[in-house]
């Protein structure tokens, strides 16, 4: 079976807002992603709205019902707006002011422990499916299944980066044994982060994973290749 593709427009939105103009439309990328290869489109608002903002997703969640993955963090203001518009899932995400983009898995601190927990309740409340993003650490993927999470988001992003083969294997390894401890809790396994057409096989063949969520090495290759190319040539590789 095949691995289901998320695949990440922010930087459809990073290219509009470059010039503060209402194109690109990243309701229009969404419909081009979900014709071509796209199982569901993921967009992550963050508190600056540098890309994608609270219109974007009020439109997305409007015209692709069950369609949308929103990432955010557990600021009160974004667990408004999933509430609001109402998202397919949730990935809850940490997120440092000037961040280029996410740097890491969620670090458990007890008032991050506190707010996940608030949100998973809240979130389910309205039939919201919830994700963590975190580390392919035992710990937290003891405590995502003990908060009652329906997903780990597993952060691949010390593998995109590996420098040697070696390094690469490891954390390969790592992912596998946290995709199988997940997979023994109950828990859907998501990956992603720094994933691009040569480093996904090795992650796609691990088994167990159910969804990659993928976004610049997508948008970068649509620059050349054409969106549609681009979406179902990755989609392709799963
Ligand atoms: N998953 C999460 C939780 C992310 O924060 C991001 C980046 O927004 C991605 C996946 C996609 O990462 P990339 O753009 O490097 O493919």
């Amino acid at each position: 079976m095949s691995l289901k593709l998320g695949v990440n427009i922010d930087h459809i939105a990073t290219l509009r807002q470059a010039r503060r103009e209402v194109f690109p439309d990243p309701v229009d990328a969404a419909a081009v992603c979900l014709s071509t290869g796209a199982d569901y489109i993921v967009v992550h608002l963050r508190k600056d709205a540098r890309h994608i903002n609270e219109k974007d997703l009020a439109h997305l969640c409007k015209y692709f019902p069950g369609k949308i993955h929103l990432e955010c963090s557990v600021a009160p203001q974004m667990e408004k707006a999933a509430l609001k518009y109402k998202p397919y899932s949730v990935c809850l995400v940490p997120e440092e002011p000037g961040e280029v983009t996410t740097t890491g898995g969620l670090k458990f601190t007890p008032a991050v422990i506190k707010r996940v927990a608030q949100m998973i309740e809240h979130l389910h409340k309205k039939h919201i499916l919830v994700s963590l993003f975190i580390s392919p650490e035992p710990a937290d993927i003891r405590l995502a299944a003990k908060l009652g999470a329906d997903i780990v988001e597993l952060c691949t992003r010390d593998y995109s980066e590996a420098t040697s083969a070696a390094e690469a294997r490891k954390l390969l390894q790592d992912l596998a044994l946290a995709t199988l401890l997940a997979k023994e809790l109950g828990l859907e396994v998501h990956a992603g982060h720094g994933l691009d057409y040569h480093n996904v096989l090795a992650v796609a063949d691990l088994g167990g994973i159910s969804c990659m969520n993928i976004g610049f090495a997508i948008v970068t290759r649509a620059l050349f290749a054409g969106l549609p190319t681009a979406v179902s040539e990755m989609k392709g590789l799963l």
